[in-house]
């Protein structure tokens, strides 16, 4: 049956194919090296703990852990993850302030449900996470860009960008960042930035969304703060996940947030999975529990400082001038940028067809269009020798360019 398009409601066509994972694709199928998602090093996954904690879990607790589950999440990991998150500097009046989700990623499709009329503003760091901006699209919000430098946001083109808003009687209603090793440019807000943020989002009276995967993967120490912790007004929603510090696969995230926005996100999460797995919730609770997440960090943290340094090194040794690079503080992505010439979404066809090395083209993060000469290269997935030919490969497929 050839299907007609009416059959699709009409923002379908506002869902974008993610060239992250059509990347992923290739590198699953193909003898390539990727430098394409932001895939963990498979060595960090704790696989016998947690083959020992299911085993105990099921045969202590099957009759629950098999069970359906609140949407809000298990009442235990909420308990752990408050404790948690005050480690982290976040204090949470209650677990109601937290929700867990199937993967932060659940959270940026009910962020965009729950929170964007068509037309509605929203900020956006340039470069941004790409899968935020392809779930906040389908809501046909007005995304609007927000230049960056090495410490974050520049504030002075925020407080622009909202003055002219404001003159044209358009309010923003939330403002999106990864404001600690920022995806994909590498970046960290800076203290002073993030008081002024705060101070911003209180006199224009917008939300702020606090896309935390990254600021416990730190290779030299950090002096911010998450912004959810100088929160004095309730306006800042925090999302952070399992996935770097755990596992992907297990597919945990939480969100914390006053309760009239925590109160929603169990409605929304209600009719998308009426709950996340309550097994795989009673991992990251043992893991909370047993101190493994802070044990395995330290591990984690020594592995991909190597990488990022191996990776830092090659790009020193091999790329042509004219290019330069983020010295990410944390994270798994280091943001380059090659001559202007360079159109790398162009360039990455040739480079998996030729040279057999992937890496995610700039432009797609960029909500305005711009960064056509600029690429993202993972280090944490990559072995030591890869990122090292793999960089090699790319700069000469750069220099056949210039
Ligand atoms: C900035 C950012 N937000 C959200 C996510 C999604 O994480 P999860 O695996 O919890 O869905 C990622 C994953 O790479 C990310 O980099």
């Amino acid at each position: 049956m050839v299907v007609p398009e009416t059959f699709f409601a009409e923002r379908t066509s506002l869902l974008k194919t993610s060239e992250i994972r059509e990347l992923l694709k290739w590198v699953v199928e193909g003898d390539i090296i990727s430098f394409g998602g932001g895939m963990p090093s498979p060595a960090t996954f704790p696989r016998q703990w947690i083959i020992k904690i299911v085993t105990e879990g099921i045969s202590e607790h099957g009759d629950k852990l098999l069970q359906y589950g609140t949407t809000q999440g298990l009442k235990e990991l909420r308990l752990e993850l408050k404790n948690f998150m005050e480690w982290r500097g976040i204090k949470t009046p209650s677990i109601d302030n937290i929700v867990v989700l199937s993967g932060s990623q659940q959270g940026l499709d009910i962020l965009g449900r729950i929170f964007i009329n068509q037309g509605d503003t929203v900020l956006m760091e340039l470069p941004t996470y790409l899968a935020a901006i392809n779930a906040f699209k389908p809501y046909n919000p007005e995304l609007i860009g927000l230049k960056m430098d090495d410490k974050g946001i520049i504030m002075e083109s925020l407080e622009n960008t909202l003055k002219e808003l404001k003159s044209k009687n358009k309010k923003v209603k939330f403002l999106y960042t990864v404001p600690t090793c920022q995806n994909p440019a590498g970046v960290t807000l800076s203290e002073e930035r993030r008081k002024h943020l705060l101070e911003l989002a209180s006199e224009y009276d917008f939300l702020i969304i606090e896309d935390d995967p990254y600021s416990l993967i730190l290779y030299e120490p950090i002096h911010v703060a998450p912004l959810k912790s100088m929160d004095t007004e309730g306006r800042v929603i925090y999302l952070s996940t399992f996935s770097k510090i755990l596992s992907p696969g297990l597919r945990l995230g939480w969100v914390v947030a006053d309760s009239d926005f925590a109160d929603k996100f169990v409605l929304a999460k209600q009719s998308m999975d009426l709950c996340t797995s309550p097994l795989l919730q009673y991992i990251a609770y043992m893991a909370l529990k047993k101190g493994l997440i802070q044990k395995n960090l330290k591990e984690i943290c020594t592995l991909y400082k190597t990488k990022r340094d191996k990776m830092l090194e090659a790009l020193e040794t091999y790329f042509p001038e004219g290019c330069k690079w983020t010295t990410p503080i944390g994270g798994l992505f280091i943001f380059a940028w090659v001559p202007e010439k360079v159109n790398t979404k162009e360039l990455v066809y040739e480079c998996v067809k030729k040279y057999k090395v992937a890496y995610v083209p700039g432009q797609s993060f960029f909500v305005d269009g711009s960064g056509t000469n600029t690429m993202r290269l993972n280090f944490s997935y990559p072995s030591m020798d890869e990122i090292e030919e793999g960089i090699k490969r790319l700069a000469q497929a750069i220099k056949e360019k210039l």
